[in-house]
């Protein structure tokens, strides 16, 4: 079978879709200002980072690590009719403070369990990259191997430079919901990425 690998979605730029567009949980519609990737689409383009990971670690042992709790559902979505044994584990990760640009702590880790593993970090969405940047640094040398796969990117809000081996989509500079990402442990159950109207940050 072909296996090219994939470059990610751009949507930047692309016009958002509007929320009579698709369906939505009844009671939501006060809450979302538009949807700029439907959960159809999310879908599709998972199903090709599921091939291409499946392809590219046949050969080995591959250990998923899914950050909590934005990337649960990403996660569970690539590993459905997974054609082969993996392992995977869900960890959490927190800012010290809350604050943007605060330093991260990154949850116990069983790194005894990780050595001689090739290990896949599953991340909902990059964006300073400081999240990434930490748990690359506790898993220093650890596994055998170490990657990582994000669903969504902000590449104009680095601040960290972290290499990412798969990435589903690439999204321009806003706050985002849906699929498994919240805005203060709210809407993610919405079932499309998508952004909040100003007056819900206004609460
Ligand atoms: P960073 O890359 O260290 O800045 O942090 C990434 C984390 O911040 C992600 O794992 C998310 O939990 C959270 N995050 C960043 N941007 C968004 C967003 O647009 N929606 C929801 N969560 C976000
Ligand atoms: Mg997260």
């Amino acid at each position: 079978m072909m296996n090219l690998h994939s470059k990610p979605i751009d949507v930047r730029g692309r016009t958002p879709y509007s929320i009579e567009q698709f369906m939505i949980p009844e009671g939501s519609s006060i809450y979302i200002k538009e949807i700029l990737i439907p959960k159809g689409e999310v879908i599709d383009r998972i199903e090709k980072l599921r091939d291409e990971i499946a392809e590219d670690y046949k050969d080995k042992d591959l250990f998923l690590l899914g950050i909590l709790q934005g990337a649960a559902k990403f996660l569970f979505a690539l590993l459905e009719d997974f054609p082969y044994v993996y392992n995977h584990q869900l960890i959490e990760t927190k800012s010290y403070d809350g604050a943007a640009g605060g330093p991260v702590k990154v949850g116990a880790i069983n790194k005894e369990m990780l050595k001689d593993k090739d290990v896949l970090i599953v991340e909902d969405i990059i964006d300073r990259g400081k999240t990434l940047d930490s748990l690359i640094k506790e898993l220093n040398n650890v596994p055998r191997s170490l990657e990582i796969c994000t669903l969504l990117d902000k590449p104009n809000r680095r601040e960290v430079d972290v290499y990412v081996k798969y990435t589903g989509f690439i999204i321009p500079d806003e706050f985002v919901v849906g699929f498994g990402l919240d805005y203060a442990g709210d809407f993610r159950y919405f079932p499309h990425i998508s952004v909040l109207k100003e007056e819900v940050y206004a609460r």
